[in-house]
């Protein structure tokens, strides 16, 4: 027998040579689970493990952290464990079966064997288990013909209410079909489109959607994902005002070298969370009110939700930077906005003034700083204070435009400012 070990990261090897001497001083099965054991075979990293086991898992992982000195988490109500290694978590979870009252409804969950665990999983592909014990160490368990659907590359459900007990599949048989290139199983596909055709994401918890939603839009090549779910009908009935057409893939299209722009060009600025400028490329064109109720209808966050709401606020202030302008206007468009604003803008605007304008705020005006602190103003005997914030925004302004390298240029400048300031009052 080849151990399905053989090509795992050496890292794991005596993690998973660990698991198995406690296996068996415990006389209990243990196995490598899902979309581990899929990627795997398909020669992908991997980051972290999932195991199986016949018998209670917490008690089971408890021993396991001892052993090893590592911190352990324990979920009770999902009977399961956590043990992190490094940066790496391994997850244990009792062998169980489910049943679901309802479409979309959380399932009731029982001990079981890795049979009927298996079964109870999204697709056959991910319904493989390795087992972990020394008699049979490294065996390959493959109850549904997983190993026969990843060398012909399907997406195959184990039965046939796999999507109506949980629609939020037909997302991830997507996020898999796309992401290895293969294709849905054609009994599958019907499956889906027939509980598409059922409203089967009414049915479910609309945050269990959203993190599915963003999970796909974290994928890389998002626009592919994209199409498929418009191709499948799904993104009018995530929420019906959505619809897109030929030019909102042709965005879609251009985000990504937006992103890769700035990634290459503005190493030292915020990391940019890539999926949010795709939903951007998803939602542009609703009006403000039912973009705000999708966001909250799945749940995103509020620092999500102000990012994504500012597009519609600032598309007409954007256009005005389609003209020569003076630097500080520049500034003063883009500086409220966040990156993920930024880089959709800079997708979406054609006019090559707009791009122009964008690089040049990346590339300079966002690091202008003043050298000037309010204690210098105070030591000048400028008065009274409230007046600095105002001085400061318009000194930064003057700074931008005339590009002032020192400290005495600030203060010169403070002065007509401030003579300005109170000769208005
Ligand atoms: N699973 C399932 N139905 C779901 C979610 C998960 O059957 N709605 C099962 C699958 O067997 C899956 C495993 O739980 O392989 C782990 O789920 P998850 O970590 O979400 O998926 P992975 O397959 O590991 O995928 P990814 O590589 O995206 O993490």
């Amino acid at each position: 027998m080849v151990s399905k070990l053989k090509n795992i990261n050496p890292y794991f090897k005596p993690i998973l040579e660990s698991l198995s001497g406690l296996a068996d001083r415990l006389s209990v099965r243990v196995y490598l689970v899902g979309g581990v054991v899929r990627d795997l075979m398909l020669g992908e990293k991997i980051f972290d493990l999932d195991i199986v086991i016949e018998a209670d898992a917490i008690e089971f992982a408890h021993k396991f952290a001892e052993i090893h000195k590592k911190q352990f988490k324990k979920h009770h109500t999902f009977g399961t464990a956590t043990v992190f290694f490094d940066n790496h978590h391994i997850d244990f979870v009792t062998a169980r079966s489910e049943t679901y009252s309802f479409s979309g409804a959380l399932p009731k969950v029982k001990p079981a064997s890795l049979k009927e665990d298996l079964l109870r999983r999204d697709f056959t592909i991910n319904a493989m288990a390795i087992s972990l014990n020394k008699s049979d160490y490294g065996k390959l368990i493959d109850f549904y013909s997983g190993e026969n659907d990843l060398k012909k590359g399907l997406i195959r459900v184990l039965h046939g209410d796999s999507f109506m007990d949980d629609p939020t599949r037909i997302l991830r048989a997507i996020r898999f079909e796309q992401r290895f290139s293969f294709k849905l199983e054609r009994h599958t596909l019907k499956l889906a489109k027939e509980a598409i055709s059922k409203n089967a994401f009414n049915l479910v918890n609309p945050h269990r959607l959203r993190e599915e939603l963003v999970l796909m839009l974290e994928e890389p090549l998002p626009r592919r994902y994209i199409k498929r779910l418009y191709e499948l009908r799904i993104l009018p009935l995530i929420d019906r005002n959505i619809r897109l057409n030929k030019k909102d893939f042709h965005i879609l299209v251009k985000i990504e070298p937006a992103i890769e722009f700035y990634k290459a060009r503005f190493k030292r600025h915020r990391q940019l969370e890539d999926w949010l400028i795709y939903l951007m490329g998803i939602l542009y064109r609703l009006k403000s009110q039912d973009a705000s109720k999708f966001l909250d209808t799945f749940g995103f966050r509020k620092g999500e939700k102000i990012r994504i709401l500012s597009l519609y606020d600032n598309m007409d202030k954007i256009k005005q930077l389609n003209r020569k302008v003076l630097s500080h206007v520049i500034y003063k468009t883009l500086n409220p906005l966040s990156f993920e604003n930024i880089i959709f803008f800079y997708a979406y605007c054609q006019k090559k003034a707009i791009k122009r304008h964008i690089e040049i705020f990346l590339d300079k005006l966002i690091n202008v700083r003043l050298r000037l602190k309010g204690e210098d103003l105070r030591k000048l005997g400028f008065k009274p204070t409230t007046l600095y914030g105002k001085i400061f925004e318009k000194l930064l302004y003057t700074k931008i435009d005339k590009g002032f390298k020192t400290l005495e240029e600030e203060i010169r400048e403070a002065h007509i400012i401030f003579e300005n300031c109170q000769s208005k009052h």
